[in-house]
Order: structure tokens, then sequence, then C-alpha cells
């Protein structure tokens, strides 16, 4: 069975003072809970370390959002993989789609971050999708398929087993709009496709991939108990504590449901 992993990606929002507030009542209320999905944090870096701090033995797991593929140096303002680790930080969300329209972030550029995060034993969320203009001249596929071959690209089959691959439509991210069910679900085993012409079967199988576009407490269940949807990487809806704990209620559901 697949790991579900439902991740909140704060994006540039919470300052210290709003990260105390958020995770105090989250980690109260999953305390005990002994939940069969993981649920991840990724707050901008000046909170990471309070949050690692306040996170310390509870099965919360951090992540950041982005970071730099050299280790140290003379890199203004870039934050490495040795510095993440520090902190306790155990995932890194790649290439994100705003990283990529903002900050010129190319495929080339997302892979040599992948294989530095793996070399120090991060465990990427690498994110890929395809435009809106994409999808309206059917390249969705297409899309995909260089996305994915790019950024794993030179990758062992074994460090792909760290690797989470979220799908996000960029069209569905903070619009509102999420992908449909089947939309999600076509994507995602396309993706597993993929993976498996580029390794194995048995390693795309167990590959987890999780959804991210307008995922909201209403809409989380229906994407993620399709079959090859293992996770939700949340924006909006994980800045406030009721949704995000609905949406990981939803995600534990889907998960023991898929199980049985
Ligand atoms: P929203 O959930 O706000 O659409 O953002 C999705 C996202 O970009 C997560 O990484």
């Amino acid at each position: 069975m697949r790991r579900m992993i439902i991740a909140g990606n704060w994006k540039m929002n919470k300052d210290i003072k709003e990260t105390f507030d958020f995770i105090l009542p989250l980690k109260n209320n999953l305390i005990g809970q002994n939940l069969s999905v993981e649920v991840v944090v990724c707050p901008p870096f000046t909170s990471l370390y309070v949050v690692s701090e306040l996170l310390k033995e509870t099965s919360i797991k951090l992540g950041a959002q982005n970071m730099f593929y050299e280790v140290e140096g003379a890199y203004t303002g870039e934050v490495s993989p040795k510095m993440l680790r520090s902190v306790r930080c155990e995932y890194v969300i790649l290439g994100h789609s705003e990283r990529r329209r903002y900050f010129y972030e190319t495929d080339e550029i997302v892979n040599k971050k992948v294989k530095k995060a793996l070399e120090f034993g991060l465990k990427p969320i690498i994110c890929i999708g395809e435009t809106l203009e994409e999808r309206e001249r059917g390249k969705t596929f297409e899309v995909i398929e260089r996305q994915v071959k790019g950024t794993l690209s030179g990758l062992s089959a074994d460090e792909v087993k760290s690797v989470v691959i979220a799908y996000e439509p960029v069209w569905a991210i903070g619009t509102g709009r999420n992908a449909t069910p089947e939309q999600a679900q076509e994507a995602h085993k396309f993706i597993r496709e993929v993976v498996s012409g580029l390794f194995d079967s048995d390693l795309a199988d167990k590959l987890t991939i999780q959804y991210g576009g307008s995922v909201t407490a209403e809409n989380a269940y229906s994407l993620l108990s399709q079959p090859d949807v293992d996770g939700a990487l949340v924006g909006g809806a994980s800045l406030k504590i009721d949704s995000f704990l609905k949406i990981v209620k939803a995600g534990e559901m889907a998960y023991l449901e898929k199980k049985d």
C-alpha cells in the first residue's frame, strides 16, 4: 500500500505569531490519533526552526518550500539542503509552478535541486503540471511526460523511492477551480506509466503521487479516493486549522477504504 501524504504548503504566509497560532492547535488535535496518513507542514523558511521545535515528539513532518542546489557559499538569499536538514526538515517542495513562473525555474534546475536534496536525505516533493493553455491545446500528457522525465533525469531507482510527485495543474492553483477527480485520476495514472517506463512497474506502483490545486475540505475526499491519488498538496485550505484538519480526515478515510 502506497503512503498517503497530506501536505500543507503555506507559501508566503504566516509570521511567527501566526505560525504558533496554527501549529499549537494542529498538534493538540492530531496528538494520539495514530493516523495512517502522513501529515506534513511546509512553512516559510523563517518559521522552520520554530515549527521543528514545536513538532518534536509528534508524527507531524516538516517540509520546506524550496532550496538551492549548492551546499554553501556566496549565494546571497539562498538556503541549502544542509541548512534544511539542520532544522530537521524531512521534505522539500521543488519546482512548484510559482517558482517556475516567478523565478524562472526550469526542469533542469529542478533536477539539480532534486539530486542535491536526495544527497542530503531530504525527500523531494516534485511539482509538475500543465497550464490552461497547454491543456486547451491538448498538450497535457506531453507536458507531464517532459516534466517527469526532466526532473527525474539521471536518478537511480533507489533514489526515486524517496521521491514524491505532486500533480498540480497550473490552472487549478489558487483559482477555486480544482481538477475533477476524473481529470486528476487520468493524469496520475499517466504519471505512473511514465515512471514505470523510466524505471519499472514495481517502483511506479509504490510512488506517492499527490494532487494539488484548489483542494478544499469539501472536494478532498472525492479526489483522494481516486485509485492513483495518494495525497494532497494543499495551499489556501492549509492555512486554516479547520479546513486542514478536515482534509487530513478525508485522506485518512480514503486511505482506509482503499486499503480494504
Ligand atoms: P491552492 O490549494 O491554494 O490552490 O494551492 C495549491 C498549491 O499550489 C499547493 O502547492
